[in-house]
């Protein structure tokens, strides 16, 4: 009988391989079909990298420069990076840094709040925030309803700078966002964080983004998603005075950081031979190119990872959606395929009238009440909502929007469903 199994799973595996065989023969056989036909262009490595592949556009529709003869076992790779991340460690739970000041205390209570809605993990969030925020940030979490509020511990801190700097690092950009470039440092018990800006909402659970953790290779100690998709619009490539990542830089408004390998690198750079500690690295680079950084600790960062780019993980833009990726029209391709994971809503966006599609999504996660049925009280007023939208490019991407947070509402009805 033994035996007998034996010879049916070996047959099994042969017929399974036998098949993959032809079925890649016939692929490049394809492919050479498509080439043929005359298409030819420009940049094949470089489209096959960036060209994301699922069931709507398998490989071998493709063209050839788009996704090569190796690209059969290429693309199922890469579609597993995006759906079935391997999770990290679940004992720990999912840490969350902000900074907040000024007028941010209701839009980072929001982005908490998506992040607490849609999230099936344990959180912890690390709240640095100007003393006088302090009690706001803790009479609003403690009021929140017991089966959310179970699902988190948080821990406020004051902005801090090293004290011999700190005036000069205070300036930097807005009052307090430069305080990221120190969260290795300061939490120097934690090996790992998500940092995001005050204006993010996370529309799909918080723990997917926080798995990409687990995919870093042994050199990666940060993930960031690229500052533009779209050169002829970008930033960094046309304006910037100084070294930045790739080809447009990237943008850190969601950032995750391996700080136990940050702590412990020793940074390349352009202003010593010796690589530097990270401790050590930042004040001369600002002082080295305080004049000609605009974006403040955002450009540092692009510096650092421009001299250190094996370090630097890059996730796609559906993590960190902004207007830029939809203003003058759609150009953030994997969005169009999944769907907005995190939107980002900077440049004050949620707060005027300029995209009213992100005011929407941030007023409707504002406005909801815990606990309510999150079909009646959030998904539809904002779908009708957006049907307002459609005058700007951002509105007729809203369904881009919406398409991953009604995926969530689903969830977080069915588990109210069951809680009850
Ligand atoms: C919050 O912290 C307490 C005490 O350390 C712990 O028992 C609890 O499990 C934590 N809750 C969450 C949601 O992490
Ligand atoms: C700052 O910008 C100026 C003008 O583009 C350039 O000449 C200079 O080299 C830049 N400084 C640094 C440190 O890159
Ligand atoms: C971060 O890197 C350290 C050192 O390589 C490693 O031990 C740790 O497991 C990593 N953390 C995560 C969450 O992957
Ligand atoms: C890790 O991946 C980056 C690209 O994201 C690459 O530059 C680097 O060489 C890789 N490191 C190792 C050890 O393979």
């Amino acid at each position: 009988m033994r035996r007998h199994l034996r010879l049916v799973s070996v047959c099994v595996i042969s017929v399974f391989v036998s098949g993959l065989y032809v079925f890649e023969q016939l692929a490049s056989s394809l492919e050479t079909d498509a080439s043929a036909g005359g298409l030819s262009p420009p940049h094949p490595q470089h489209r096959c990298k960036s060209m994301s592949v699922t069931h709507w556009n398998p490989y071998w529709r493709l063209p050839r420069d788009v996704c090569g003869k190796n690209c059969f076992m290429e693309s199922a790779r890469r579609y597993a990076v995006d759906k079935t991340l391997s999770e990290v460690d679940r004992a720990e739970p999912v840490r969350l840094a902000v900074v907040a000041c000024g007028p941010r205390l209701e839009e980072t209570l929001t982005m908490l709040k998506s992040a607490v809605l849609f999230s099936h993990r344990t959180l912890h969030f690390h709240i640095f925030a100007e003393d006088e925020l302090h009690a706001g940030f803790r009479d609003a979490l403690e009021s929140w309803p017991g089966s959310f509020r179970s699902k988190f511990n948080y821990t406020t801190y004051p902005i801090t700078f090293p004290s011999d700097n700190a005036k000069e690092w205070k300036k930097l950009f807005k009052p307090c966002a430069s305080q990221r470039l120190f969260l290795p440092l300061i939490l120097t018990e934690v090996d790992s964080l998500l940092y995001v800006d005050t204006d993010i909402l996370f529309l799909h659970p918080v723990e997917q983004i926080w798995n990409f953790l687990s995919q870093f290779n042994s050199t990666h100690m940060a993930a960031m998603a690229p500052e533009h998709e779209e050169p002829r619009i970008a930033w960094y490539n046309r304006f910037a005075r100084h070294p930045y990542y790739g080809k447009t830089g990237v943008n850190s408004g969601v950032m995750l950081m391996n700080m136990t390998r940050i702590r412990a690198k020793r940074f390349k750079n352009d202003m010593t031979t010796v690589h530097l500690r990270w401790a050590d690295l930042l004040m001369p680079l600002l002082q080295k190119y305080k004049l000609n950084i605009t974006w403040g600790d955002q450009d540092l960062l692009n510096i650092i990872f421009h001299y250190n780019p094996e370090s630097l993980f890059v996730f796609p833009c559906h993590w960190n959606y902004r207007p830029d990726h939809c203003i003058y029209g759609s150009n953030c391709a994997a969005a169009e395929h999944h769907g907005v994971y995190v939107l980002h809503g900077n440049r004050g966006v949620y707060h005027d009238d300029k995209q009213p599609a992100f005011r929407a999504i941030y007023e409707a996660i504002q406005k909801y009440p815990f606990g309510e049925d999150a079909v009646s009280f959030l998904l539809k007023p904002l779908e009708e909502k957006l049907k307002t939208t459609m005058h700007t490019y951002c509105g007729r991407s809203s369904h881009l929007f919406t398409k991953k947070l009604q995926e969530s509402i689903r969830k977080l009805q069915n588990d109210n469903h069951n809680a009850r």
